[in-house]
């Protein structure tokens, strides 16, 4: 019989790559939905009909409970958050809500329909735990053993549904796993962030729809890879005999500026400088200055490879945004 996965999140860049993975191997997907007219559902619908909407809220427990009740779940991919980092700032209340107690909503409802020994959890942490203060690893990277010290609303509340999520391991003995996951983009990618925004406004440049592009920090420090390959390594977490926590990450780390270079140099424009104006707007009120993950456990243990590297994944998102404003008329 197919295995079935319930995957929150679904509207959002890993949710959209996570269901076509997961199809591809003959899972039957459901994807929880919120909001009443949410915007995205049509596109859900549209490109990836095989996925089942059911409606539901993180905040709501109840409405996990008969998601849980109607998709009987092999796997539950515990993704939905409100993920921009600086806008959690603006919102931190909402945030530690939505992204972190809504962890615990999940982890919840999954007891209490009596799925805490035939259900695997995923729970979606992040390098923003880590927050790039105790940056003294020189060419080792964080791994899972690094200290945390998260720097926004958004890392402290991934912080409690990180840990909350292995408290639930230990208390209940259940198959709950976090993967610690470094930045990773793609056409997907929402254009609030900043390698999106950055593609896009390129794209836009080139096809002469838009003359400049603000943003905050340049010289802030990311270790980029490609959602497509991270998804994989959620499913080999979940497939192993036991949970454990797991980095995904390239080992490798740019600045905002070289993808920039890489960008421009797409549409044959060597110097962005006349392109880029900075707007304080965009900076954060603390930054992480650099992240540098190391995915040698991920990579011993699940065999988890990334495929696409750094120019792979900006020359693939600059080539997609060509395509899309191409085929939309002048705004
Ligand atoms: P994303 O594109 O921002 O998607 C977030 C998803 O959460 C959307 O589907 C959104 O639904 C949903 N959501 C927000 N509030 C909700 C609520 N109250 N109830 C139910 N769903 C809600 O994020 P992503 O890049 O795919 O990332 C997936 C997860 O991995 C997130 O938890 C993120 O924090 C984490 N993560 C991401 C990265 C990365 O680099 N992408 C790295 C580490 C960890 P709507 O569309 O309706 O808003
Ligand atoms: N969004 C944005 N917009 N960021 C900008 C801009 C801008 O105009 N200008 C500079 N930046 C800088 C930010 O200050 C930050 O240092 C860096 O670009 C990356 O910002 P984002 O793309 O917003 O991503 P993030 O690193 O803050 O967070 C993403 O990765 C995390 C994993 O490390 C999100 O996907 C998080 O949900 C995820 O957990």
């Amino acid at each position: 019989m197919a295995k079935a996965a319930l995957i929150t999140g679904i509207t959002g860049q890993d949710g959209y790559h996570l269901a076509e993975f997961l199809h591809g191997k003959g899972y039957e997907v459901y994807g929880i939905i919120r909001g009443q007219h949410n915007p995205k559902r049509a596109r859900v619908e549209q490109e990836q009909p095989f996925v089942k909407l059911l409606e539901a809220d993180i905040t709501d427990t109840s409405s996990l409970i008969r998601a849980i009740e109607t998709a009987r779940p092999d796997e539950f991919y515990n993704l939905a958050a409100i993920s921009h980092v600086g806008y959690s700032f603006k919102v931190p209340q909402l945030v530690a809500d939505v992204t972190g107690k809504g962890v615990l909503n999940a982890l919840e409802a999954i007891r209490l329909t009596g799925g805490e020994k035939t259900i695997r959890f995923y729970q979606a942490s992040t390098s923003e735990m880590f927050g790039g203060l105790d940056y003294n690893r020189p060419g080792k990277g964080y791994d899972e053993t690094a200290l945390f010290h998260p720097r926004s609303p958004y890392g402290v509340a991934k912080l409690y549904g990180h840990w909350i999520t292995k408290n639930y391991r230990e208390s209940y003995g259940m198959h709950a796993s976090c993967g610690i996951l470094f930045n990773h983009e793609g056409e997907r990618r929402g254009l609030e962030f900043v390698t999106r925004k950055i593609s896009n406004a390129v794209a836009r440049i080139h096809l002469g729809k838009q003359d400049h592009i603000e943003l905050g920090n340049l010289d802030a420090k990311r270790d980029w890879g490609y959602a497509g390959d991270y998804v994989v390594g959620m499913w080999l977490m979940l497939q192993q005999d036991q949970p454990d926590d797991y980095v995904l990450a390239t080992g490798e780390t740019h600045t905002i500026g070289e993808f920039l270079d890489l960008a421009f140099k797409e549409v044959g424009i060597n110097d962005w400088k006349p392109y880029v104006k900075q707007n304080p707007a965009f900076m954060r009120p603390a930054e992480v200055d650099i992240l540098l993950g190391n995915p040698a456990k991920a990579e011993a243990k699940l065999g988890w490879r990334r495929k696409v590297d750094f120019p792979g994944m900006v020359k693939l998102m600059v080539q997609h945004d060509i395509g899309l404003e191409s085929a939309t008329s002048l705004d």
